[in-house]
């Protein structure tokens, strides 16, 4: 059973484990105002508002592609549908600034652009701030649109005024707190751990059980390969999962152990405060809808060789903690160097009922440098043809602590050892990374595919080497040539 407030309506639902939030709107509830258009996270026909509360008790939304969300994950939360803004006659600012700007033709994107609108029209009202160029990009970058042109989407986004809309008082109202969990009853299908001794425990009794987290990667095996599934886990309501803590390791290295269901949307102000170049990545990392619900220990479980995340963390020296369904200590909790965590194609080191507890993050060190390139057919929601991210430090004119790592180039995110060995110990010389760019042949076979070829992916792998070798030139040159390092780079993002 789930009980959840839509548009502040109290409902309470029955759903399979993996029945969508679309199919429970539109199949159950026979709320058709948000549409099915890939049924795949990739056209935001189908966004949606989530609202729940924050630490501060008040109620924050985030959009969500509703075709790739489980209905369970909306136990104790506020969902807003298209159905749900206008307020007699009065439309939201978000709608009537649609109608103004002419900015709806055949209208089938519509509901999820004017959702989408509603969520930065509610950040708006929190905390206000500028609306550039950037920020209109990631609001809408998860938005479709055929046949309108994003000229007047764009104009309604930047015209929404105050609102003569009376905001109705549910927005703000959180639903029980009693009923942020379902009871992880020994027979509920879709189980919502609330700690880790439950997870444990889950694990213990299901291992085979699949976990989901934000459903952004495993939801399209329901929507595309019509998988069932009877029982699901899921990981995002587990406190020691969901936190980012402070943490020295052993071997005295000083950072962060990300909790393996925090969302790309929670990491980025800790990425931007440290790792800018880590930032940018998340914003080519899908798209708001994605990243609001998307996890880093998703992406790393999912083990694609096209995962963003991986080749940074294998860069920067990144670790797992892992916790499992073992009696032994080292069997319940266990930490792993993100090199060792990838065999093959999709397949981790991860044993069978083990969860990502957590994933540790480095803090910089003074003096090392980090730079990730991504190359997409598409800038705004497309996955990598190819990735590089480089971490490498120059002591005394030469190049120290050279980690290379890629994605796209192997059957699962590989540091380049050959090129790194090149350059390692090596001045930044053009005939060292001739030598760095000749040996990343033997570090990878790239595959041809929809997103690139053979070819292609080897030539632009020694690009972005070459990229780098410029950048470095740069970092080393005397300060007026620098401007040109910054436009270097304004034309490579
Ligand atoms: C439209 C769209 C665009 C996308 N764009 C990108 C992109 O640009 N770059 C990119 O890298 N990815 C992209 N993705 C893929 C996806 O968003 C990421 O891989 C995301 O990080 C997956 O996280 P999740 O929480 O949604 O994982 P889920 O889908 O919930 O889970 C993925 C897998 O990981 C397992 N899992 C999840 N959490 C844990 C855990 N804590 N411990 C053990 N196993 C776990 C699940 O069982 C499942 O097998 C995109 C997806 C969509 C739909
Ligand atoms: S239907 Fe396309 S994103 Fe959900
Ligand atoms: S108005 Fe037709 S797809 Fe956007």
């Amino acid at each position: 059973m789930i009980d959840f407030l839509l548009n502040g309506q109290p409902r309470r639902c029955e759903a399979t484990p993996d029945t969508s939030v679309l199919e429970l709107l539109r199949e159950t509830l026979g709320q058709t105002g948000t549409k099915e258009g890939c049924a795949s996270g990739d056209c935001g026909a189908c966004t949606v508002a989530i609202g729940e509360a924050g630490p501060d008790g008040r109620v924050r939304y985030h959009s969500a592609n509703a075709c790739i969300t489980p209905a369970h994950q909306l136990q104790g939360r506020s969902l807003v549908t298209v159905e749900g803004l206008a307020q007699g006659e009065a439309l939201h600012p978000a709608q009537a600034a649609m109608v103004a700007c002419h900015a709806s033709q055949c209208g089938f994107c519509t509901p999820g652009i004017v959702m989408s609108l509603f969520t930065l029209h509610e950040e708006q009202q929190q905390r206000p701030a500028p609306l550039t160029p950037e920020r209109l990009e990631a609001a809408l970058g998860g938005n479709l649109c055929r046949c309108t042109g994003y000229r007047p989407i764009r104009d309604a986004a930047l015209s929404m005024g105050e609102p003569p809309w009376p905001r109705p008082g549910w927005l703000d109202r959180a639903v029980d707190a009693s009923a942020q969990h379902q009871e992880p009853g020994a027979d509920s299908a879709f189980v919502q751990p609330a700690t880790l001794a439950e997870l444990v425990e889950e694990r213990r009794r299901h291992p085979e059980a699949p976990i989901v987290a934000g459903g952004t990667d495993l939801w399209l095996e329901v929507t595309q390969r019509l998988r069932r599934f009877e029982r699901l886990v899921d990981v995002t309501r587990v406190a020691e999962l969901t936190t980012i803590e402070e943490a020295t390791l052993d071997d005295g290295r000083e950072g962060w152990w990300i909790g393996g269901a925090v969302t790309y949307a929670r990491l980025e102000p800790l990425l931007e405060a440290h790792y800018p170049a880590f930032a940018h990545l998340l914003h080519r990392l899908g798209s708001a809808q994605v990243r609001n619900r998307g996890t880093l220990g998703g992406n790393i479980a999912n083990a694609s060789p096209i995962g963003d995340t991986p080749p940074v963390l294998l860069a920067l020296g990144g670790r797992l903690w892992l916790a499992g369904p073992g009696d032994a200590a080292e069997e319940a909790e266990r930490e792993l160097p993100l090199g060792d965590v990838f065999l093959d194609y999709k397949k981790t080191a991860l044993r069978e009922g083990e969860v990502i507890r957590a994933i540790f993050l480095p803090r910089p060190e003074p003096g090392r440098h980090l730079k990730v390139w991504k190359l997409s057919k598409r800038r705004e929601d497309d996955i990598s043809a190819v990735l590089g991210a480089f971490a490498w430090r120059l002591e005394d004119g030469v190049l120290r602590d050279v980690r290379l790592a890629f994605g796209g180039m192997a059957a699962i995110p590989k540091r380049a050892a050959a090129a790194e060995a090149a350059l390692e110990g090596q001045p930044p010389t053009v005939a060292c990374f001739q030598a760095a760019r000749a040996a990343l042949q033997n570090d990878f076979q790239p595959m041809s595919d929809v997103r690139g070829s053979a070819h292609y992916r080897a030539l632009s792998a020694a690009n972005l080497l070459e990229r780098l070798r410029l950048v470095i030139g740069q970092q080393q040159a005397p300060t007026q040539d620098r401007d040109r390092e910054v436009m270097l780079h304004a034309y490579a993002h």
